[in-house]
């Protein structure tokens, strides 16, 4: 059952973004782990699964990130701090931040992906001495669309992590690299033996990031993808978000690459 939460802030990220804080009216779900969703039900309209994009931990409100494309997401992106919406999950695995521990890691992110992408990031960085190299590489359509700034400045910041953000269009306002996000890879210092990546984004980035990332010698099974399908129960009764054998409610979102390679680049699926 959906339990109800109160919106506390409404951040407008770009033209059809928004990010909401969420605080629980009464009983609150179980902490989400990094990459996990659960499922928003905007009140008589429906509901959307939706990626936990800032965990409830310390204090700090449950965070999602929502593009409105449709009847449910534009509901909830319309919502008002003091208006409510109900929560229920969280649903599906985590990135695998446990597993690597030890490791480089490295965050590929394309648009809205970076929003599943964020806990995870905030939790290596937050663990900065338990990891090796970190890299996050961030594409978005124009300098417009680039989500969470402030954060995005702050990680910059920091020295010993390295952030490239690229745009497909640039304005003139724009001095950073141009180009799809899959150019970074090369140009990005990892160790492909000691590497774990985190690829979230459209499914043609991720693509051609896993083209990318094979081609600078990170195994599939070190490589991990976070799908998108369409869902309506979130917890493998209906059906809907059926790939191959899998449901990716159950055995994703985040699956490791070697477990879905010989079905990621059939277009029917
Ligand atoms: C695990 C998971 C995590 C997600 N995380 C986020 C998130 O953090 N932020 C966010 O904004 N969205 C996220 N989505 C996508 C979001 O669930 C859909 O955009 C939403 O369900 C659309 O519902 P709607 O009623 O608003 O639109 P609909 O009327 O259902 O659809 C509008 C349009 O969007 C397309 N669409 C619907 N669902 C999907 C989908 N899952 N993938 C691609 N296209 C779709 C439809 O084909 C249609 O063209 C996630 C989806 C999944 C499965
Ligand atoms: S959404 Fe119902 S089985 Fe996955």
């Amino acid at each position: 059952m959906p339990l109800p939460y109160r919106v506390l802030a409404v951040h407008q990220d770009t033209l059809d973004v928004v990010t909401l804080d969420l605080e629980p009216v009464g009983a609150a779900i179980p902490e989400p782990k990094p990459g996990q969703f659960t499922m928003l039900y905007a009140f008589g309209v429906g509901e959307a699964p939706i990626s936990v994009s800032g965990a409830p931990v310390n204090g700090a409100p449950l965070v999602h990130t929502v593009r409105g494309v449709g009847a449910v997401s534009n509901a909830i992106t319309r919502l008002h701090p003091g208006q409510e919406l109900g929560v229920r999950g969280p649903y599906g695995t985590a990135w695998p931040v446990e597993e690597a521990d030890s490791h480089d890691i490295l965050f590929v992110a394309g648009g809205l992906g970076l929003a599943p992408l964020r806990p995870a990031v905030r939790h290596v960085l937050a663990n900065r001495d338990r990891y090796g190299r970190v890299s996050l590489l961030y594409g978005t359509r124009g300098p417009e669309d680039m989500l969470y700034r402030e954060e995005l400045t702050e990680w910059r910041r920091m020295l010993d992590v390295e952030i490239e953000v690229t745009v497909d269009h640039a304005d003139r306002t724009w001095r950073g690299a141009v180009g799809v996000v899959t150019n970074l890879i090369p140009r990005a210092g990892f160790d492909p033996a000691h590497t774990t990546a985190m690829v979230c984004g459209p499914e043609v980035m991720m693509r051609f990031s896993i083209m990318g990332l094979q081609g600078a010698g990170l195994p599939f099974d070190r490589t991990y993808l976070s799908l998108e399908r369409s869902m309506k129960c979130g917890m493998g009764l209906c059906g809907r978000c059926q790939f191959g054998a899998d449901f990716v409610c159950k055995e994703g979102a985040v699956m490791r690459y070697d477990r879905i390679a010989h079905i990621f680049t059939v277009r029917e699926i």
